[in-house]
């Protein structure tokens, strides 16, 4: 058995992959938008009422994809040009920010941050099908994405906590390096794979330190999850989902890159 097939079971089809991305990415864009809505300043009512309409849209695609089986083409369509347009809306904002024509509680960072996410679930539809192949630029490629993402995730945490949150600033601190690192050692790895080796025993030890990391990080933010519920915490973050949003890509991410790590290892 692999190690993806002992943590999350069989390998589904491809169509049924696509069902279980699209499911997952949904939701995610549905909290960017009611995120968005937290953070945009009260008088701009127009941006905050176009926030509110992507989160009906997704509502409304998140309830759809909960009663198909598969992904027909109309769906697909309808699904890609809702990311589209969404794409265009975060990059407005974006744009916005930049120029000091916005104000509020959006990071730009953060803007971006959720525009690269959008992309990757566009991708993701327009191959149709999620990464199988088991190609090492594949496996590196997809370790590069998430964990940029999994540092920003813990340089937003650590914008966010009080200052008088020392310990778990400090413990935010630590596991963003360990994660800068490792990104750093994805791109170089990207970047040699370039060579097309046959084998690549190097980047399936990374890799596993990879993942070890992501669990750690994963277990900070459903950690901080519940202490937020409780009311435990110091912060100015807007509402503890923000937290459970960041642990369950946390959980997609070690699911992604156990898939494509199990395919490579069995080349
Ligand atoms: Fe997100
Ligand atoms: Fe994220």
């Amino acid at each position: 058995m692999t190690y993806w097939e002992s943590q999350w079971g069989c390998y589904p089809d491809g169509n049924q992959q696509l069902l279980d991305e699209a499911r997952f990415w949904v939701r995610i864009m549905k909290e960017h938008a009611m995120f968005i809505q937290l953070g945009l300043p009260g008088c701009d009512t127009e941006l905050i009422r176009e926030a509110q309409a992507f989160a009906d849209r997704f509502q409304m695609l998140e309830t759809v994809l909960d009663d198909v089986t598969s992904i027909g083409p109309e769906l697909l369509q309808e699904l890609k040009q809702a990311v589209m347009e969404f794409i265009q809306y975060k990059r407005r904002l974006l744009r916005a920010r930049i120029q000091c024509q916005l104000g509020g509680g959006l990071f730009p960072l953060l803007l971006d941050h959720i525009t690269r996410e959008a992309i990757h679930f566009l991708n993701a539809l327009e191959r149709g099908q999620p990464l199988m192949a088991g190609s090492f630029e594949e496996l590196t490629q997809e370790e590069v994405f998430w964990l940029r993402i999994m540092k920003e995730h813990l340089e937003f945490i650590i914008h966010l906590l009080d200052p008088s949150e020392r310990t778990l600033i400090n413990t935010a601190e630590e596991l963003k390096d360990t994660t800068a690192r490792l990104l750093e050692t994805a791109r170089d790895l990207d970047s040699l794979t370039r060579s097309q080796p046959d084998t690549f025993p190097a980047l399936l030890r990374f890799t596993d330190e990879v993942l070890s990391t992501i669990t750690l990080v994963r277990d900070f933010k459903a950690t901080g999850y519940e202490l937020a519920l409780l009311c435990q915490i110091l912060s100015i973050i807007p509402t503890p989902l923000l937290l459970d949003h960041v642990r369950r890509e946390a959980d997609r991410a070690l699911e992604e890159i156990s898939r494509l790590l199990s395919e490579t290892a069995s080349r």
